[in-house]
């Protein structure tokens, strides 16, 4: 297949290119290639390479949504829905991806598609909007949320953490907000598969297991060698509401994908198994070198 790749440039683009490239003829458009707020250079996109699949990984961040709303809805809502309708006026499919910041997180339980999808902050307000205008403009489109997710590609909390850990440096860590977490080398293998199957629909892409960022934290101190009593040494627990951050983050939002146990897709593994060969191969990396 021919597959464009919007915000190729960032932690789930650039990890799909690698992956989709094997077996399909790849597009890969970072934000200077093709700005997904610009309409006519999407069309002109697609009138000219005609791709068979449109995967739009483009995003305003979590905070940047709070300050910047016309900002937010131009890339989180109204790009996604060019992005849709230049698809389906050519016959192609859209792949978006959306958050588990659309549901509040109010309740402890794990959140599936049934649940209603109610955001705290306007990143989930816009991914959200952004999802249902996907949805109204192409039929063929798979939304895949997702969460948390770490990996090569992106210097979060989540992927560098360990690193800093190792290095001694001290951090605040979140104490109160739990979800799911996402080794994107997983997210990105999943959703060749969710492609090549072609059922459209919303999917929840995500590890197996519930994390915290503190749990998260000790796990990683394990992984590289700390006792808990380094790491308890290394981090200061602070609440989301402490750290003073422009969008306020949903307490408690783990997500299970009804859609994949439907077409009988194999549990992605849990967290801490993908944390611990994420971090090997860092190493194995480093040793390389
Ligand atoms: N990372 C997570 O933990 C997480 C969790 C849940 C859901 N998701 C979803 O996963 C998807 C991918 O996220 P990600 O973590 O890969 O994001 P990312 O690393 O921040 O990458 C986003 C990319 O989009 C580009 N971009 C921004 N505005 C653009 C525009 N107008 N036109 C074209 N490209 C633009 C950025 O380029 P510049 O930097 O040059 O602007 C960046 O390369 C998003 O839909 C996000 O909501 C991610």
């Amino acid at each position: 297949m021919k597959i464009a790749i919007t915000g190729a440039a960032g932690l789930v683009g650039s990890n799909l290119q690698k992956t989709l490239a094997g077996e399909h003829e790849i597009h890969a458009l970072r934000h200077a290639d093709l700005d997904i707020t610009n309409q006519t250079a999407i069309q002109e996109f697609c009138t000219r390479e005609r791709p068979d699949v449109i995967i739009n990984c483009a995003v305003l961040n979590v905070d940047e949504c709070e300050t910047d709303r016309s900002k937010a809805h131009a890339i989180n809502v109204a790009g996604p829905q060019v992005l849709a309708e230049a698809a389906h006026s050519i016959g192609a499919s859209i792949v978006h991806f959306s958050t588990n910041y659309v549901f509040d997180g109010k309740d402890e339980k794990v959140y599936t598609i049934k649940d209603l999808a109610e955001p705290v902050n306007n990143y989930g307000q816009t991914k959200l909007d952004g999802e249902i205008a996907v949805m109204l403009a192409n039929p063929k489109h798979f939304i895949i949320r997702t969460s948390w997710v770490f990996g090569v590609g992106k210097e979060n909390f989540l992927s560098i953490i360990h690193t800093n850990l190792r290095a001694g440096k001290r951090g605040k860590v979140v104490s109160d907000c739990w979800a799911s977490a996402t080794y994107v080398e997983d997210l990105v293998a999943r959703t060749r598969e969710i492609i090549e199957r072609n059922r459209y629909g919303i999917y929840q892409v995500v590890n197996e297991g519930i994390a915290s960022y503190v749990e998260f934290t000790y796990e990683a101190g394990r992984l590289v060698g700390l006792s808990e009593p380094q790491v308890s040494a290394l981090v200061e627990l602070i609440s989301d509401a402490e750290i003073k951050r422009p969008a306020t983050r949903p307490r408690y939002t783990p997500m299970r994908c009804l859609l994949s146990e439907d077409l009988g897709f194999v549990l992605l593994r849990h967290w801490k198994d993908a944390l611990a060969v994420f971090i090997a191969s860092e190493n194995k990396d480093a040793n390389l070198l």
